[in-house]
């Protein structure tokens, strides 16, 4: 017995390090212009991308190809992928003056770098404060060196930057003793990026630059383009009380009308349903007597028609006993929990949504609003959930948001009627999906850092405006939403609305009025997402980094070169961003009288007067109640409507432009049009007209339209132009 003890207790260390799983390298295949895919291990039939759908496009590879032809962009040797039991781990390098952005939407912070996050779809919550745990946990991560990786795995995943010392690393931090050493750490820096997936396999996927910003196009573009939302998607939002009626929905349209702030579509809450939490999919009939009559009511008032739901199916519903046999082990608020990875589960659910609202009268249901997929862990469904398809709890809750995108989106398409929706969870690959992310938290700052952190994951996300005890607060979050990519109130819980404080109720016009008038240069980005994959939200470090980038030989990478680091002052802003290519806004928080800017290197002008504002440097600004600090590049054109709208136009109409030209530099803009309403620019009919500014012969701005001659679709009357420099 002693004998035998012994022998195991030396055997020991010889066992152990038998055991550890062998670490390889795994092997790149470029499968798309500057996209390289490995898989470790055996890869799960089910993962984000493959949820979404995603797929890369004959355009988008067109767009693809047109972009530097670059070898990988990552030594790699210093890729490890391991495998081991139902585990996967894949290790990247991380090198000294290497920033990390992305894995997901985050409220807090910008910079990941000496992060531990634990990638889970769920409802952001700060007091919880478990990082990763967020609306939009998308597996990117996005280098300063130029790349970005993505881990497609439908797994919760763990990611550490720059955190555990590996015993083979080549540079390890000086070992130092506490008790009399100086510079002892708790956390000595790694140089690593690892992720850990409880999967048998896993896709990695790297997409070169040679920018972060362009990394992050090709992403866009490989996941099936961005979204590009219908044009009265990108005007004003409201969604009304809970409990109200066609009668009160209609006379909220009349009052939006009334006091001339635009709407364009109105959001109905669960009170259109006869059950909600669960569901019920079917219209209240004492709240809404007849939907046909109402939908027709309100397209004449040129609304569309959004809709909520959850999609936790009521016991004793018509939907129930159809969807029934894809339910899931567990319910939800006593609802079934439908397994949305099986088309048939999808095509019961759409064809149900078909029948009871969007048929009724497809010109005026414009979307839903796909509420609850989200979480928290204590309302949805337990880990030991499994489902039919096979799969279980975990896999269904990374990608529950994203399946139902995608099934609604393709009724809309296959109908070619486009849709504008909002989502509350999302994952990779959601690029091509029009739905914008929410939150029921209401903290300002955390909804601005969200908006700049969205440009590193591929989605939208939106704050919102509620009722509120002072003027200022609504008018403050109603300019900001409007330089967001959706402008929405939500009054699903306030009698309050938009103008209920009277003293500001002009200014909440004015942000809604020129939200509209905006539309060309909005619905452009949105088009540059489509088409470019270029995101229409660009965080600062994205902006400033194309700066940093002058400096050194784009796309001259080796391994210690940092070409697009982040200058210091850059690297964490977090309360300001760019909306396109052209316009730097940064929100005022209700009650700060004044907040810092950061103006890149360049010159950039007030967006109202024209003004020079600053450049390479930090402002103070102390705007007046009646504007949000916005500026705009030197030598931008910035298309307007040239009127005041109170909805925005339709595919028939046609309406005069307003191009502002802004600073010193000649300006070019490509402005994209088509019929703002249908998918028919899949099948080309769109167009993408040349404006163009600079001096005449006799020192004067002058601009020139140059049309498409291969476009089919321009829906503006006349151009005007208004040369800002001149002030
Ligand atoms: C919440 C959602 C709110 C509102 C509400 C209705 O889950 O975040 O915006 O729609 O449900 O009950």
């Amino acid at each position: 017995m002693k004998r035998l003890f012994c022998l195991t207790i030396a055997l020991l260390p010889f066992i152990a390090a038998a055991q550890i799983p062998p670490a390889s390298s795994p092997a790149w295949t470029e499968i798309a212009p500057g996209v390289w895919k490995a898989t470790i291990g055996t890869t799960e039939n089910f993962t984000l991308l493959s949820a979404a759908g995603a797929c890369v496009t004959k355009a988008g590879r067109e767009a693809l190809a047109a972009m530097p032809q670059l070898s990988f962009p990552i030594d790699p040797k210093e890729i490890e992928g391991r495998q081991w039991a139902a585990k996967t781990s894949v290790r990247f390098p991380l090198g000294g003056s290497e920033d990390i952005y992305g894995l997901g939407v985050d409220f807090s912070s910008m910079r990941r770098n000496g992060g531990v996050f634990e990638l889970h779809v769920d409802h952001w919550d700060s007091k919880k404060a478990i990082t990763g745990r967020t609306h939009a946990p998308v597996p990117l991560y996005v280098s300063t060196k130029g790349f970005a990786v993505l881990f497609d795995s439908a797994r919760y995943l763990r990611v550490t930057v720059g955190h555990g010392v590996r015993l083979a690393a080549k540079d390890k931090p000086p070992v130092i003793d506490r008790t009399t050493g100086k510079g002892w750490q708790a956390n000595p820096r790694s140089d690593s990026i690892e992720v850990l997936a409880g999967a048998a396999g896993m896709d990695v996927y790297v997409f070169a630059g040679p920018s972060p910003l362009d990394a992050i196009r090709r992403y866009n573009l490989f996941s099936g383009g961005g979204a590009l939302p219908p044009k009265w998607g990108l005007g004003f939002l409201s969604r009304v009380q809970t409990k109200y009626t066609a009668e009160q929905a209609l006379a909220d349209i009349a009052e939006f009308r009334k006091n001339e702030i635009p709407l364009d579509m109105l959001g109905l809450e669960p009170g259109w349903m006869d059950q909600a939490y669960p569901c019920s999919f079917e219209w209240d009939k004492t709240r809404f007597p007849d939907p046909k009559q109402f939908l027709a009511e309100v397209a004449q008032q040129h609304v569309r028609v959004n809709l909520w739901f959850n999609p936790y199916v009521a016991p004793n519903t018509p939907l129930y006993g159809k969807i029934l046999p894809y339910a899931g082990t567990h319910l939800v608020w006593g609802g079934i929990v439908p397994d949305y990875s099986l088309p048939a589960a999808q095509k019961i659910f759409t064809n149900h949504l078909k029948r009871t609202v969007v048929d009724l009268n497809p010109d005026a249901v414009g979307g839903f609003k796909l509420d609850e997929v989200d979480g928290y862990d204590r309302y949805l469904w337990p880990d030991v959930a499994v489902f039919p398809s096979g799969r279980d709890a975990e896999q269904l809750r990374q990608t529950y948001g994203l399946l139902l995108q995608r099934a609604v989106f393709d009724t809309f398409h296959q109908s070619n009627h486009r849709t504008m929706g909002q989502v509350r969870g999302t994952n990779a690959g959601a690029s091509p999906f029009p739905f914008v992310i929410y939150n029921d938290n209401y903290e300002f700052d955390g909804y601005i850092t969200a908006v700049s952190n969205s440009g590193f994951a591929g989605v939208l996300w939106s704050p919102e405006v509620r009722g509120s005890n002072s003027g200022e607060d609504m008018l403050r979050r109603t300019q900001a939403v409007c330089f967001s990519p959706l402008a929405l109130y939500n009054g699903w819980a306030s009698p309050q609305k938009l103008w209920t404080h009277a003293e500001v109720t002009p200014q909440i016009r004015d942000a809604i009025v020129l939200r509209e008038r905006l539309l060309p240069y909005f619905y452009n980005a949105f088009a540059q997402y489509h088409y470019q994959g270029t995101p229409v939200i660009r965080p600062m470090q994205l902006a400033s980094s194309v700066t940093a980038a002058e400096s050194t030989e784009a796309g001259k990478l080796d391994a210690t070169a940092n070409p697009y680091e982040v200058p210091a002052a850059a690297r964490e802003v977090k309360d300001q961003y760019m909306f396109g290519d052209a316009l730097l806004v940064a929100p005022i928080a209700p009650n700060v009288k004044s907040r810092k800017v950061l103006l890149p290197a360049g010159k950039w002008y007030d967006f109202y007067t024209g003004k020079l504002a600053g450049e390479n440097q930090t402002i103070e600004v102390t705007p007046s109640l009646s504007e949000m600090p916005v500026f705009v590049k030197d030598g931008a054109l910035i298309p307007m409507l040239a009127e005041k709208r109170q909805w925005v136009p339709v595919a028939s109409e046609t309406a005069a432009l307003e191009i502002r030209h802004y600073g010193q530099a000649p300006g070019k803009l490509a402005l994209y049009d088509d019929d703002g309403e249908t998918f028919d620019y899949e099948k080309g009919d769109y167009s993408w007209t040349q404006l163009t500014v600079a001096k005449n012969g006799r020192g004067e701005w002058s601009g020139v339209v140059t049309p498409d001659v291969n476009g089919r679709k321009w829906h503006y009357s006349e151009v005007k132009w208004t040369f800002l420099a001149a002030q």
